[in-house]
């Protein structure tokens, strides 16, 4: 896959804040980058990211693996070339366009069966559509695993997101020895989240990582969310936005 795409990933335990953050990161993308191609993808399965833009999702990728796969089980017998190019074609239909970004939701992870070879095409053209744009930023579950095995085999930029909670060091640490072992990425740096004892923070160290930025507990963030209002309309001068901009720039995104 030749690609120029900074493609910018984030991981960490449930609820530390990776889709608020990845949110985040869209936006700025979007006005520090008018002129670039900017690819949101939603690869977990709850769809939070769709949610956190304000996007109104209506097909996932899913959605047209099913019905691929559907097709070849009834018996339509069709040439590795021809589900590719239908993989292809189809993508196209799962993508929603926003004001200065385009957005792709991944859907459910694959149920019960193997359909590898619809799974590898769709990858395939994960990696083929990643490629036209400039900036891609996948939000997923909680590892990395998932992102490698249903998204994209390499990122450029991985993203460490922690609270302020042991649990959640640990489980960052997990996440950089699976990722150094099976993903290749160029840049890595642990962003501390939800932050309320600063003087705590300092505790929180991995070994070869970069802390980029320490967020706050941010109560615009929360009285935003709980409004129903995405990470779009989130005051400016936002706790958030703040330490999300800080994080980009020391990590050379912005
Ligand atoms: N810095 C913050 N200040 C206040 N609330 C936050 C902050 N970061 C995240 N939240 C809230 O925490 C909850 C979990 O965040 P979310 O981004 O969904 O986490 P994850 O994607 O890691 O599961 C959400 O309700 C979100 O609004
Ligand atoms: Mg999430």
């Amino acid at each position: 896959m030749e690609n120029k795409a900074k493609i910018i990933t984030v991981a960490g335990k449930g609820g530390v804040g990776k889709t608020s953050i990845c949110a985040s990161i869209v936006r700025l993308l979007v006005e520090q980058y008018p002129d670039k191609k900017i690819l949101a993808i939603d690869a977990d399965p709850a769809v939070g990211l769709s949610v956190a833009l304000g996007v109104d999702v209506k097909m996932t990728l899913d959605d047209i693996r099913m019905s691929i796969v559907d097709s070849v089980e009834n018996g339509e017998t069709r040439e590795a070339l021809e589900l590719l190019s239908e993989a292809r074609f189809r993508i196209f239909d799962a993508l929603v366009e926003m004001p200065g970004f385009a957005f792709l939701a991944i859907g459910r992870p694959e149920s019960s069966g193997c359909y590898c070879k619809v799974n590898s095409y769709l990858k395939e053209v994960i990696g083929m559509l990643a490629g036209s744009f400039d900036y891609v930023v996948i939000d997923g579950e909680a590892g990395i695993e998932q992102i490698q095995r249903r998204v994209m085999e390499k990122v450029t930029h991985l993203l460490l997101i922690t609270d302020q909670s042991k649990k959640g060091g640990q489980v960052i640490a997990t996440i950089k020895s699976v990722a150094d072992e099976l993903i290749a990425y160029d840049r890595i740096g642990v962003i501390i989240n939800r932050v309320t004892n600063p003087e705590l923070v300092e505790l929180i160290q991995l070994p070869g990582v970069d802390v980029l930025t320490a967020i706050p507990a941010d109560g615009a963030f929360a009285a935003n969310d709980i409004k129903g209002k995405s990470v779009l309309e989130l005051p400016a001068d936002s706790a958030m936005l703040k330490g999300v901009k800080e994080a980009l720039q020391k990590i050379e995104i912005l």
